[in-house]
């Protein structure tokens, strides 16, 4: 018999996996059994709920929002701000020129109070703003036209209006290589500064797309303090582990081999020690995907690649890393 992931990590956190309208079908059994939050893949993005102005649709939301209920299962928003899956009429006026602050920060509110007063109470944490660090140079943020066209205050904002929207939501900011030294300190000081000022924040999200090389133990176990030590919730937002390092762009591996597999089962192990360690500040880990038979991963970053970066593989089996999560 299988054991539950869910169950054997009732004393440390929440386990979730991110789902969409095809893998709540076809890996319904083993998404109820093994998961306890759940995170819409694509289905709550800006481009998903709001794709003309003042048009709204929820239905795919909703959907997942009733399996969630249905089951028992609690819910994560992802995401509210974010420079990718957000159409262009948010940024434009009638001309086809770029709309002004005011306008960009009114758009701004009106989707978040929307969409959270309509899941008020069904979703516990949203990741509010998505990415806006840049990975590398001088600046803090990236160029994006919420930057572009509002000013840096526009992460301030996002979280302010989530905050009258559903002022028992826990926010969150949610970005990846997280655990990477020059970007931790940015993701650092960004939030920091948030705190400084009074903005309601209430946690960081870590996306954890980890491979078999990086980030290190040591680099992971930094981040994890350094956010904690703002009195920040610390949630795992995206985790995979992919069998490919970083720069490996090879399109002829069909299977796994024996030491990818060997590899990743002891990643996972000591990732997850690791996590088991700050569990006082760690409440949510969440996969980005639940079986290796559906992964983002198949088209990024070489499109058409099969990778295997999850604890179950394509016909659900528990994997060598499961068994090594849940024998703690
Ligand atoms: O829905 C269209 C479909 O109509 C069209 O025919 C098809 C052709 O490519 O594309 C479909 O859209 C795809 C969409 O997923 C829905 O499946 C997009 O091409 C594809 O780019 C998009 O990818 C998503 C990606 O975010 C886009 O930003 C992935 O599924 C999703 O897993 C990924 O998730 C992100 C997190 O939100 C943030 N952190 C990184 C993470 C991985 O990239």
């Amino acid at each position: 018999e299988v054991p539950s992931l869910y169950k054997e990590y009732e004393d440390y956190f929440l386990m979730g996996a991110a789902v969409n309208p095809l893998t709540i079908k076809s890996q319904k059994e083993l998404i109820i059994k093994h998961f306890n939050s759940l995170t819409a893949e694509n289905e709550m993005k800006f481009e998903s709920l709001q794709p003309e102005e003042g048009t709204f649709t929820f239905d795919q939301a909703d959907q997942l929002l009733s399996f969630a209920n249905d089951y028992g299962k609690k819910v994560r928003g992802h995401t509210l701000v974010w420079h990718n899956q957000t159409p262009d009429w948010v940024f434009t006026n009638k001309n086809g020129n770029s709309v002004d602050r005011y306008t960009l920060l009114e758009r701004m509110k009106t989707h978040i109070s929307t969409v959270m007063e309509r899941y008020k109470g069904q979703i516990y944490s949203w990741d509010v703003v998505n990415e806006a660090v840049s990975d590398s140079g001088a600046n803090l943020l990236r160029d994006s036209k919420w930057k572009d066209i509002v000013g840096e205050d526009f992460i301030d904002k996002a979280f302010e209006y989530a905050h009258l929207a559903d002022p028992n939501a826990s926010l969150f900011y949610n970005d990846y290589n997280e655990s990477n030294p020059e970007k931790r300190e940015k993701i650092y000081s960004l939030t920091k500064g948030l705190v400084e000022r009074g903005v309601p924040i209430h946690g960081i999200g870590l996306q954890a797309h980890w491979n078999l090389y990086s980030p290190t133990l040591d680099h992971i176990r930094t981040a994890i303090e350094r956010y904690a030590s703002l009195g920040l919730q610390i949630h795992i937002t995206e985790m995979d582990v992919s069998v490919f390092g970083s720069d490996d762009k090879r399109t002829d591996v069909k299977v796994p081999t024996e030491e990818m597999v060997a590899k990743q089962t002891d990643r996972y192990n000591s990732f997850f020690e690791l996590l088991r360690e700050y569990s006082d500040v760690i409440t949510s880990v969440t996969f980005w995907g639940a079986a290796d038979d559906y992964t983002w991963l198949d088209n990024f970053p070489v499109r058409g690649r099969k990778n295997w970066p999850l604890l179950f593989n394509e016909h659900h089996q528990p994997k060598g890393s499961f068994w090594k999560v849940i024998n703690r």
